[in-house]
């Protein structure tokens, strides 16, 4: 019996070519690409050149992308990065965040930002807590949970009216604006300038590259404090000799995916559409959690009323099925996802919640057999 896997929010596996593009760096290309040897040279390049990459993806300059360990690494980079700038500032951040962007927030002033059911930052309500303090606010751009697309867009052109008015009276203090985009990055323009953005995160584990890669864009006019200090690798934010191989199959995964994006788009829109009516038909009272209209393609998160997610998840893992629950909470006596929370589902429903995440691998025959395994489970 094959495995379905349905958690691809959770980890996706490395694309071959990611890995054939990787495999060099570890073996005859190791060298240290400070060095000054012509193969470190060599070297050199290559990582300059998957900066180019990455950069052409974002409608950004090289020098604006600054290669992490990871999406961890970047928020904390943003958001220690500006606090630290502006030790006097606040902070806003909406409170469906990744925990890699609430604990760092959590150590300034900082408000949370208030979402809809559905899982919608609430621009208008945001906007009202935004005072002349306010340095930064950091709202990601598509949930790991529930999959809700927030509106970035929205948001940077509301945000621009009050630096406008901020220079008029004389506040020199700028108003940054963050995204976290690791859960974003399959489907979604990444363009920063279209997005408006100041700072966006990115990371190579969600998107077929490897675990720990990824980088954090930068823009040219975003004054930031380095938090790993040393030889003043990645313009001096981030110190450490590079991870070229992880680097490399950073650039060449972001690269991949974003050319696979508008059929994947299409492709997984198909099977979510397919999930939800086959679930409409065999299990008719599980509820569908998040946005109908502004979700990642590839995301299913659903409660099932009475159902344990623990048992669930025990026993689709039995039938073949690798899901996840729809809290981050080890077992069902736990409290709920943040998220959830915030959403104002109930600690009950959200015992009962489950996220499907899909992906490259999954196909339709795949979503028929998961669904006709949770109606026979349920
Ligand atoms: C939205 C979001 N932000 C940040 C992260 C953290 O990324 P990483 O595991 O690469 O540190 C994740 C991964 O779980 C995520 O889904």
């Amino acid at each position: 019996m094959k495995t379905i896997y349905l958690d691809y929010a959770a980890a996706t596996p490395v694309d071959p070519r990611v890995l054939a593009a990787m495999q060099p760096y570890f073996t005859e290309r190791f060298f240290n690409p400070s060095a000054n040897y012509l193969a470190a040279e060599n070297v050199r390049k290559s990582l300059e050149a998957a900066r180019a990459k990455v950069a052409d993806v974002l409608g950004a300059r090289p020098s604006e992308i600054i290669f992490t360990a990871g999406g961890t690494e970047a928020n904390n980079l943003a958001i220690h990065g500006v606090m630290k700038k502006f030790p006097n500032g606040d902070l806003i951040v909406s409170a469906v965040e990744h925990e890699s962007v609430l604990a760092p927030a959590g150590q300034y002033k900082f408000k949370l930002a208030s979402v809809t059911a559905d899982g919608r930052v609430d621009i208008a309500k945001l906007l009202k807590q935004i005072d002349e303090h306010t340095v930064l606010v950091s709202v990601m751009y598509a949930n790991n949970e529930v999959g809700t697309i927030q509106p970035i867009r929205q948001l940077s052109q509301e945000l621009q009216v009050i630096r406008r008015a901020r220079q008029k009276i004389g506040n020199r203090l700028p108003l940054y604006l963050h995204t976290d985009a690791c859960q974003a990055a399959n489907y979604l323009d990444l363009h920063v300038s279209r997005l408006g953005v100041d700072l966006m995160t990115l990371n190579g584990g969600k998107i077929y590259g490897p675990k720990q890669s990824g980088a954090l864009y930068v823009s040219s006019h975003v004054q930031l404090e380095p938090l790993i200090l040393g030889g003043g690798q990645e313009r001096g934010l981030r110190s450490g000799t590079e991870n070229v191989a992880a680097i490399i199959g950073f650039a060449e995964a972001l690269n991949h995916g974003q050319s696979l994006r508008r059929s994947e788009t299409e492709r997984l829109s198909n099977l979510q559409k397919l999930f939800f009516d086959l679930l409409g038909s065999q299990i008719p009272k599980a509820v569908i959690n998040g946005s109908l209209k502004t979700c990642l393609p590839n995301n299913v998160h659903l409660t099932l009323p009475g159902q344990d997610n623990e048992r669930l998840l025990f026993a689709l893992d039995e039938a073949g099925i690798q899901a996840a629950a729809g809290s981050a909470c080890s077992t069902s006596s736990e409290e709920p996802s943040h998220v959830l929370r915030a959403m104002g589902v109930s600690t009950v429903d959200a015992q009962s919640s489950l996220r499907l995440t899909m992906g490259r691998h999954t196909t339709a025959a795949d979503i028929r057999r998961v669904v006709k395994t949770l109606s026979s489970l349920v």
